[in-house]
């Protein structure tokens, strides 16, 4: 039986949504906008691998963990999926069409992947980028970052990464039950960190084109991010995912994670 609950919340939007939900830091918003806009991709890539490895496990637990793993990520992705489609609709046509163009390049390279590669190499992917959001979880769950974030965007984000806290060590049981190589999982790993950001990068440049800076450059957008996410401690996080000996259960979860889960109704254990 599963530990993992899947829920279904209804977010009513605003018809007032702000596109930046941190008005007073545009470039932070303009990264988190642009990891919204890159779930409704990534995110089914995830279900997509655990479909084929489900049935590689003969452990009854892990499969039910892994169908209620990919029960939150459909969730995750098609509530992410309609606050796109309003942020979308808010922005110039030309930054509109910037986006779904990055939005088809990105769908392409993962149905190329689960096409093409190898079962290894998409559950490798899937733990390089779950190790990320809960390194990610574990540094903006607070409340002095959730400080001025506008509420529904506040409630949609927080939700989110309190169910990738909960099921944190899904992948990666699936990927040491199925193929358990930790070099393999370091070297894939390290390469769907660096091929996610740079396409999540891509995005945060054109949002932040069409609201608040025409002509910012890829690298000025890149120091914004190294800077912020290595203050906020998501980088040196996701840095120790690699070293040897990682395992998710082994990393205590910090006291306003845990508050900010349960204010969304997920009880972390
Ligand atoms: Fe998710
Ligand atoms: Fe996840």
């Amino acid at each position: 039986m599963a530990t993992i609950t899947v829920r279904r919340p209804e977010f009513v939007w605003p018809s007032d949504l702000p596109v930046l939900p941190l008005p007073e830091d545009p470039s932070r918003s303009c990264e988190l906008v642009a990891l919204s806009f890159t779930l409704p991709y990534l995110e089914p890539y995830l279900i997509r691998t655990m479909r084929v490895a489900t049935k590689e496990v003969a452990d009854e637990n892990l499969a039910a963990e892994m169908k209620a793993f990919s029960g939150q990520e459909a969730q995750h992705y098609k509530n992410h999926a309609r606050v796109n489609d309003i942020v979308r609709s808010k922005l110039s046509p030309a930054g509109a069409a910037e986006m779904r163009s990055l939005e088809d390049a990105l769908d392409a390279d993962y149905r190329r992947f689960t096409d093409t590669k190898s079962l290894a190499f998409n559950l490798a992917y899937a733990e390089g980028f779950e190790a990320m959001t809960f390194a990610l979880a574990r540094s903006v769950m607070s409340v002095a970052e959730a400080e001025g974030v506008f509420p529904e965007w506040g409630d949609l984000i927080s939700w989110h990464l309190a169910e990738e806290v909960e099921h944190r060590t899904v992948t990666f049981d699936a990927y040491e039950a199925i193929v358990g190589r930790y070099p393999h999982r370091v070297a894939v790993g390290a390469y769907a960190q660096a091929h996610f950001l740079r396409h999540l990068l891509k995005m945060a440049r054109a949002l932040q084109r069409d609201t608040f800076d025409a002509g910012v450059t890829m690298p000025t957008v890149l120091k914004q991010a190294v800077v912020r996410n290595w203050r906020n401690g998501i980088i040196p996080g996701t840095l120790r995912v690699h070293l040897p000996g990682y395992d998710p259960r082994k990393i205590v979860i910090p006291d306003d994670v845990v508050t900010i889960a349960a204010m969304q109704g997920v009880e972390l254990v």
